[in-house]
């Protein structure tokens, strides 16, 4: 349940996760006690809904600063660079992914935030890890630069955790698809375009590969996870790097037929470009029996569902 008394900052809250998280926790802890912030403007539908500031999570003093003024008592850190558009800037990729966490580990540590969120991301594993139902403990060799931030960011949560007891709870979300705000980077993305571009003109050029599985999730699951996940008491969380979990497999070709079945007519083309090596390097199926048996995890949606629901929604959209 929901604590009252609880102040909540989500940094990133303007992204493709953090308008819909945002929507949720202020639907749990009500629109005041919610202070949505991020670098770049408001978004739409955010507006009207609670707080918002304009915040850069680099600059520790003022984000010091908000943490004090608004007596935040749990924080949510969704800035980050994703996995394709950290391939173009490696060095700003990790300079921003780690500072960030490290400047939020730092206040939590210092103003005893009861709680920290950080999502990690199926990104952490590399092409030496099993590629079938990957085990939550595996080995781990990232290629990406967005891949080692995050394994990076796993250790030094569980670090925070271990020596400063901060209560920081972590998911290595796989690809999130999603209809209400745009996608922000990442190889998973051609999943929310495929859509986009069957309604505007009933064809998708791919740039994954036909045959190239990957694990991914519909956005009601992944918020349904976090809200899970941090309302689990403490004495339940075995984890303190990041939890594997899991909702569905598919290829470009799969989700292709998928929305053929809606769309009579839809046809794909396929030009796989950088991002085929980055997604050639995950796993294409994830093991979340830690979640399940610690939280109690369980996805609703399979890709039948979740197509028929995206569809839906985005005709409605553009009524
Ligand atoms: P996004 O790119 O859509 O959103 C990130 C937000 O952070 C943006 O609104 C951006 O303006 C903001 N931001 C960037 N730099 C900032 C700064 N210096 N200070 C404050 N805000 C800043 O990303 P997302 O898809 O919402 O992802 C959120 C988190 O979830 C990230 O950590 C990401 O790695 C993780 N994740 C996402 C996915 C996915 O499929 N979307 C999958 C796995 C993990
Ligand atoms: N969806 C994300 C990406 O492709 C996975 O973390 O970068």
């Amino acid at each position: 349940m929901s604590q009252i008394k609880d102040k909540i900052l989500v940094i990133g809250a303007s992204g493709q996760i953090g308008v819909e998280l945002t929507l949720a926790l202020r639907k749990m802890y009500g629109n005041q006690n919610v202070v949505a912030s991020d670098l770049r403007e408001e978004n739409p539908l955010l507006k009207d809904t609670g707080p918002y500031v304009s915040l850069d999570v680099m600059n520790k003093e003022m984000l010091h600063v908000q943490v004090i003024r608004q007596n935040i008592t749990q924080i949510y850190l969704l800035a980050a660079i994703l996995s394709a558009t950290g391939e173009k800037n490696p060095g700003l990729a990790w300079h921003l992914n780690m500072q960030g966490l490290l400047n939020v580990l730092d206040i939590a540590r210092e103003e005893q935030i009861h709680k920290v969120y950080w999502p990690s991301s199926i990104a952490v594993f590399g092409p030496t890890s099993p590629k079938i139902n990957c085990p939550q403990q595996t080995i781990i060799e990232p290629i990406t630069v967005y891949g080692i931030s995050k394994y990076a960011g796993e250790f030094w949560c569980n670090y925070y955790h271990n020596r400063y007891g901060v209560d920081v709870r972590s998911i290595r979300y796989p690809g999130l698809i999603s209809y209400k705000s745009e996608p922000g980077g990442g190889t998973t993305d051609y999943a929310i375009e495929i859509f986009q571009e069957a309604l505007d003109h009933n064809t998708y050029t791919s740039f994954l590969s036909a045959e190239t599985y990957l694990p991914m999730m519909y956005m009601p699951d992944a918020i349904r996870a976090t809200l899970e996940l941090m309302e689990a008491p403490a004495e339940k969380i075995s984890i303190r790097t990041s939890y594997n979990i899991s909702g569905m497999s598919f290829s470009p070709e799969e989700i292709g037929k998928e929305i053929g079945k809606h769309q009579h007519g839809f046809t794909m083309q396929y030009a796989p470009d950088y991002r085929q090596a980055i997604a050639n390097s995950w796993p294409q199926s994830i093991d979340d029996s830690v979640a399940a048996r610690d939280w109690g995890w369980k996805p609703e949606y399979d890709l039948e569902k979740m197509t028929t629901d995206m569809l839906e929604n985005l005709k409605k959209n553009r009524q």
